[in-house]
């Protein structure tokens, strides 16, 4: 099968011809239909967060199954899904405490003694957050995927698979917004884009929308936005003080920057909660003016929107369908797998929302 391969950091991924294993008793082979690009790609690919190479990047996607392993009777060949990175165990603390987005059980990858998953002329080749979405085909745990509805279109649902799952979840799981609640979120690609959208969708009464794009501004109204701050004409941490009176109840970063992270807690009103979703780069620490916890703020992180996806999932694609999750505006242009690296390089300029690849 076709994939873009990563081999070295910051060099143009190119399609090559892999093989792909057998399922396993309880794997599942997936036909990729779509693939978003997600700036957690990007991280790996500009080697901010280190990896091992070669690997295949991707990790935001949906398709149709293919073939089931011996064990599994979850989903048959036919069945639409869309994947997940937040592969569980079922019998973790972190799973059965409610908390499957934390799951880190090795029993959902393949061991080192047996043959990978992907190759390449006998040569080992990683799989991204065990999915590998930049891939005419995926092999993975069966609890990487959740079916859905066959009327959803498939690059729609492409986005569900992690920046609408982590901003929404990010909204209404790790952070619990309640209805009337205030909410800033700073950074407006496919993750900040779905967390207005699912402040919306949660009922905040008012919902900030922070970037330096002026195009970003204007699409943020179209999920949800009641107001807009440009950050590249100053700090923005005054002008969402000055329009609230004080601070919103709730902030979001999904950039993955110490300054907005420090941005998203200053600008909370007393009792507030900032939620940081961005990833930001090893290393680095982050700068809190201690008597604010006087205040009773919270900082929390929130990984892939504190996901249950099998239940999360199919309900977005219902929102989608009823019109309340604005996916069609998300989709800035559908590519071709040949322009991977140059879908990830347009990530820089904060001028996309998502662009998705698409598979025949
Ligand atoms: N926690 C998780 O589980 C999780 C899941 C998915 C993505 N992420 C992370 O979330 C972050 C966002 O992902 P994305 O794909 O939406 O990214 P993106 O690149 O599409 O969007 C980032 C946005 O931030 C804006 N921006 C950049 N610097 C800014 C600044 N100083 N002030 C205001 N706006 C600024 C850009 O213009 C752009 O609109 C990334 O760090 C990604 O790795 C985390
Ligand atoms: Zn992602
Ligand atoms: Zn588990």
């Amino acid at each position: 099968m076709k994939a873009a391969v990563f081999r070295e950091v910051n060099k143009p991924m190119e399609v090559e011809e892999i093989e792909v294993s057998k399922p396993g008793p309880r794997e599942v082979l997936v036909r990729t239909a779509a693939a978003g690009v997600c700036h957690s790609d990007m991280h790996f690919f500009n080697g901010t967060y280190p990896g091992r190479l070669p690997v295949v990047l991707g990790h935001e996607s949906a398709g149709i199954v293919e073939q089931v392993g011996s064990d599994v009777n979850y989903v048959k060949p036919g069945d639409h899904v869309i994947t997940c990175l937040s592969v569980f165990c079922g019998h973790c603390e972190d799973c059965l405490t409610g908390h499957m987005s934390l799951c880190q059980e090795p029993e959902v990858r393949r061991g080192h003694d047996e043959e990978p998953r992907l190759s390449h002329g006998g040569a080992m080749m990683n799989q991204f957050a065990n999915l590998g979405s930049f891939a005419e085909q995926m092999l993975v745990h069966e609890h990487a995927i959740v079916k859905v509805r066959e009327d959803m279109p498939l690059d729609r649902a492409a986005l569900i698979g992690c920046g609408v799952t982590t901003g929404v979840g990010a909204v209404i799981h790790t952070a619990a917004v309640e209805p009337g609640a205030t909410v800033a979120v700073i950074g407006l690609g496919g993750v900040g884009l779905s967390c207005v959208n699912g402040a919306a969708i949660a009922g905040a009464s008012r919902i900030i929308a922070v970037d330096m794009v002026a195009s970003k501004l204007e699409l943020a109204r179209k999920f949800g936005a009641t107001d807009v701050v440009d950050a590249s004409a100053g700090d923005p941490v005054g002008q969402v003080m000055e329009m609230t009176g004080g601070g919103v109840h709730y902030s979001f970063e999904a950039i993955g920057l110490k300054v907005t992270t420090e941005q998203a807690f200053q600008m909370l009103r007393r009792g507030g909660t900032a939620t940081v979703i961005g990833m930001i780069p090893p290393g680095q620490m982050v700068s809190l003016h201690g008597p604010d916890f006087l205040m009773e703020k919270t900082i929390q992180g929130s990984m892939m929107g504190s996901n249950r996806f099998r239940v999360d999932m199919p309900r977005f694609v219902d929102f989608y369908l009823q019109g309340k999750l604005h996916l069609d505006d998300m989709i800035s242009s559908r590519i071709k797998l040949e322009d991977v690296t140059d879908a990830l390089l347009a990530l820089e300029s904060g001028e996309v929302a998502r662009n998705v690849i698409m598979f025949e």
